[in-house]
Formats: structure tokens, C-alpha cells, sequence
């Protein structure tokens, strides 16, 4: 059972990057409760075979079943984009992904219609944004690029290292030849790059963070289905992670934007 008293959101990545995504909830919902996991043992997920991704995404979600939270979030692409309908066959609790939020906000902000989308190999090889684009848009080009160095270059903290930027700009040169006025962070630790990547794409091509979109679509969720945490107290938050990784709680306080507290390490 969950040690809250108000049921808790469900909060899960392969590893800490999608703490981007529970900045963004506390942000939009502060008085939600949220229990994260992050698989800090087997990150990172992006390189993974698909049925490993699935395997482990049906791990956590019985995890945090057993919590009991009261929605499910799906915070790291590469889960969402490989193990979106197996979580969501399994769970009775909703479950949101950030794939659908980001797709949704593109498709709503795109005024020439091309669209670049950006994540893991696993993420992009799955096709998945560009089916959940075209599912709102038929006629909105799509041009995809995995960029596997970006996850390795975030967790070490070069946000505005040379070689990042030397790396993004030939990671984002195919995308950028094809006009798109609209690029899509689609990995957990892509809005740690944002202003570099800003810098790159120039005033002309606009940014979606999925984790703000995320945290859109949370907020109206929980208002349709009167799901707020009505307790008064204020909100609880427990990080529960596989392993304590080298520079945990450096990293993940980057990714959070404040300090880590209540972390428990946790076996699946
Ligand atoms: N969380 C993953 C994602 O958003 C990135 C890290 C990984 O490869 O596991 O795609």
C-alpha cells in the first residue's frame, strides 16, 4: 500500500531523466502526491532490444501497482514508445505517456507542417511519434533522428559543452535541411539541452518538451476524472530507485531542479 494518505501519481523512467517530467508535474499540480521509479540499475533502456523494454516496463508497472497509485505516467519515450498497450493492459489505474502529450502539442504548434522529431535509437527505430502525429495530421511531414550520444553527454553534465554542440549540430543537420519549423525532444534528458539546442535550431524552429506537455495533459486528466488530492496537506514526494549510481544525487538534482530527498532503494 501506498505510505501516503491521498493515492499518489505513478511516476516511471529507466533511469533518473524523467525526473524531468516529475519538475514539471510539481509544477503544474503541487499538491499531488508522486511516486517515482527509476530503473537506475538497467538505464539505459534506449539501446535495448524491444521485448527486454517491455519485459522491465511490466516490472515497474506491478511495482507501483502494488503502491497504489492512482494514475500511471510513462515518463521515459523509449517505455512509451515500445510498451505503451502492454502497460496499458495490465494496468486498471489511467495511464498517460509522454509520446501522446508530445505528439499532440507538435501537431498543434507546427504552422508549415514538417516536424522533426529527436530521441533514443530504440524510440525512433519504433516509429512512434510519427504514428501518433499522423494519427491528428495525416499531412504533417515527419523527419526522425535518433541521437544516441545526447544521454551519455547530459548525464555527464555537458549542457553547454563543445562537444555537445559539435555533436547536436551534426546530429540536427539531416532534420534541419528539411525546413521543419517545429522539433521534438523525445527522450527524458533532451530539455537538459534545450537552450543549446535552441542556439542550434534558431528563432525559426520551435522546441516541444514533452515533460511540460506531460504535465498538460496530467492536469486535465485529473480535473475530468475529479482525481485531485483533496488531503489539505502538502505534497509527498518518495524516489525509489534499483541502484544508487555513481553521481545520483548530482544528477539527479540536475534533472529535478531542487534537492532529492526521501530516495529508497528498491528490488524489483
Ligand atoms: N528515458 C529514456 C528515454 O526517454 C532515455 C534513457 C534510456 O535510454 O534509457 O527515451
Amino acid at each position: 500500500m501506498s505510505p501516503f494518505t491521498d493515492q499518489a501519481i505513478g511516476v516511471f523512467d529507466s533511469g533518473i531523466g524523467g525526473l524531468t517530467v516529475v519538475r514539471a508535474l510539481m509544477e503544474r499540480l503541487p499538491f499531488e502526491n508522486i511516486i517515482y521509479f527509476g530503473d537506475t540499475a538497467r538505464v539505459p533502456y534506449g539501446i535495448k532490444s524491444v521485448e527486454t523494454i517491455n519485459r522491465y516496463a511490466l516490472q515497474i508497472t506491478e511495482f507501483l501497482l502494488r503502491k497504489n497509485v492512482k494514475l500511471l505516467i510513462v515518463a521515459c519515450n523509449t517505455m512509451a514508445a515500445v510498451a505503451y498497450q502492454a502497460i496499458r493492459d495490465l494496468s486498471p489505474v489511467p495511464v498517460l505517456e509522454v509520446i501522446g502529450a508530445g505528439a499532440a502539442e507538435a501537431a498543434a504548434k507546427t504552422v508549415n507542417r514538417t516536424i522533426g522529431v529527436i530521441g533514443t535509437p530504440a524510440t525512433i527505430n519504433s516509429n512512434a511519434y510519427a504514428r501518433a502525429i499522423h494519427r491528428l495530421d495525416r499531412d504533417i511531414r515527419i523527419f526522425s533522428q535518433s541521437c544516441p550520444l545526447f544521454v551519455p553527454l547530459v548525464e555527464e553534465g555537458w549542457l553547454d559543452h563543445e562537444a555537445t554542440r559539435l555533436t547536436a549540430a551534426e546530429y540536427l543537420k539531416p532534420v534541419l535541411a528539411e525546413d521543419i519549423d517545429t522539433l521534438v525532444l523525445g527522450c527524458t534528458h533532451y530539455p537538459l539541452l534545450k537552450p543549446l539546442l535552441a542556439d542550434i535550431v534558431g528563432p525559426g524552429v520551435r522546441l516541444i518538451d514533452s515533460a511540460e506537455a506531460m504535465a498538460e495533459q496530467t492536469a486535465d486528466l485529473i480535473a475530468a476524472k475529479k482525481l485531485e488530492n483533496a488531503s489539505g496537506d502538502p505534497a509527498q514526494y518518495l524516489y525509489c530507485i534499483s541502484d544508487v549510481p555513481y553521481r545520483f544525487q548530482t544528477i539527479g538534482e540536475r534533472f529535478l531542479g531542487r534537492t532529492l530527498s526521501c530516495v529508497e532503494t528498491v528490488r524489483l
